[in-house]
């Protein structure tokens, strides 16, 4: 019989428990699946008397990473903390010493994984991340090993599961935005600052990952444009509805000539397209291969047990690949394609001002759309003013986005509006 291999866990929270949960529910299962057997020798928490509605042996508890990172008997390093510091020293000390790590965290993948997959290939050791993007689903394997054979045109992707849920709930429920973000944060979905969540951060850091992935050129968050949904309003949601499309926060990264398009931001999705089906915590990945065409990733983007599925599944994989005396091959970043500016991106809008209702508003507003090469595919008046600001709301053909800034900024000066209350791009036209 086999010697337990030892395990290090840093950070026993919502993912953590979850990751404990699974490993006694299925223990067996996975030992065998596993090849060898395994044991959790050190869990890093802030707090040892917390109550974590799991049964843990108190004695596995430190609040001293050294126990964990120090210890050459432990063998493998699961990083379940969050934040980027001191996660990313943490993973950077455990690999250095020769140990595998796994993670759920992709702040310090998408910051800094170029840099930790290259020292884990230094040191022959894995380091493996599908738990970090979008919870439960399984596609950071799909698009190392999988989808090898494509090239891939586009990604498309709810991945963040506190917005999808808030944006869900308002739409469904007409549920207010603060309250269903309480709930979410209840739930375990939300990050520590849920601003990461609402902001769009932590979908950019997504959308990071997988865009290097699937276009093997090194994107970093910075150059991903990223607007959350904190400006969606009931009105938004409402006209979204009366014109046949359900509103999601997308990751988009598209292959175009130029470059790779890499944004996030609320988006107008056609009821007719697979994610605007896709509600609550769920989210969805849906790519283009030039090979095997249109693809859909479905499940829970976060929680527990999702979530602790596949760090698991990481954990195996390592166990294996020890095993055998292996480690997974690396993957290569070997081309270097830039990222297309915003102001070059083409897309479809929807806008939304408020107008003094007068005669002739509408035909000014039109002319100023037009000056900049924007043009109209839909258009509604809601109620009469009597000289009182009035909703209009557009939605255009597809136009460059700096073509939009310029036909806005114009807009914005005409003495009969008072406001152009939001602009959302509209996207997800099938083949
Ligand atoms: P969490 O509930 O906040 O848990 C974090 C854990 O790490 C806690 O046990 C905490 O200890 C410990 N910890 C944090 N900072 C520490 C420090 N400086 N020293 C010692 N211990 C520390 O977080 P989570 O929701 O499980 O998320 C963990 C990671 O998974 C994050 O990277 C997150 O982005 C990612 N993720 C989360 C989800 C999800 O649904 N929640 C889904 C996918 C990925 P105490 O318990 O003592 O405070
Ligand atoms: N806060 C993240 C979300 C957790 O809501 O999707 C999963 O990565």
């Amino acid at each position: 019989m086999d010697k337990p291999v030892k395990l290090g866990l840093l950070g026993l929270g919502t993912v953590g428990a979850g990751v404990c949960r699974i490993l006694q529910q299925n223990r067996e299962v996975i030992y065998k699946r596993a090849g060898t057997p395994f044991e959790i020798a050190k869990i890093l928490v802030r707090d040892p008397e917390k109550q974590r509605g799991i049964e843990v042996d108190p004695r596995l508890l430190t609040t001293d990473a050294a126990d964990i990172l120090e210890d050459p008997e432990i063998a493998v390093v699961i990083e379940l903390m969050g934040g980027l510091e001191p996660a990313y020293q943490y993973i950077h000390t455990a690999l250095d010493k020769g140990k595998h790590v796994v993670t759920a965290n992709k702040a310090v993948i998408a910051s800094h994984g170029a840099r930790l997959i290259r020292l884990a290939a230094s040191r022959g050791v894995d380091l493996y991340y599908e738990g970090s993007v979008a919870g439960g689903i399984p596609i950071i394997k799909p698009l190392r090993e999988s989808l090898v054979g494509n090239r891939i045109e586009e990604i498309m992707g709810i991945v963040n599961g506190t917005t999808n849920y808030i944006l869900t709930r308002m739409t469904q429920e007409k549920a207010d935005f603060t309250d269903v973000l309480a709930e979410a944060q209840a739930l375990g979905y939300a990050e520590a600052d849920p601003a990461a969540d609402i902001e769009g951060h932590d979908a950019a850091h997504k959308l990071v990952i997988l865009a290097s992935l699937a276009f093997q050129t090194p994107i970093s968050t910075h150059e991903v444009y990223c607007e959350g949904i904190s400006k969606i309003t009931a009105e938004d949601i409402a006209f979204a509805e009366h014109f046949g499309y359900t509103i999601k926060l997308l990751a988009i990264a598209k292959r175009q000539p130029k470059g790779i398009e890499a944004r996030v931001h609320p988006t107008f999705v056609p009821n007719r397209h697979p994610l605007a089906a896709v509600h609550g915590v769920f989210n969805a990945i849906f790519l283009r291969g030039d090979a095997v065409g249109e693809l859909m990733f479905y499940g829970r983007g976060a929680g527990d047990l999702p979530t602790g599925s596949a760090v698991i599944a990481d954990i195996v994989d390592v166990l294996r690949n020890r095993k055998r005396g292996s480690h997974h091959r690396v993957e290569t970043l070997w081309q270097s394609i830039p990222v297309e500016a915003m102001e070059d991106v083409r897309t479809r809008y929807y806008i939304r001002l408020h107008a003094v209702d007068r005669p002739g508003v509408l035909a000014q507003v039109a002319a100023n759309f037009g000056a900049e090469g924007v043009s109209i595919e839909s258009m509604i008046q809601q109620g009469r003013g009597q000289d009182q600001p009035v909703p209009i709301v557009f939605i255009t053909h597809e136009v460059e986005e700096r073509q939009m800034r310029a036909s806005l900024a114009r807009i914005a000066t005409l003495p009969s509006i008072k406001d152009i209350a939001n602009v959302i791009r509209v996207e997800g036209g099938l083949r």
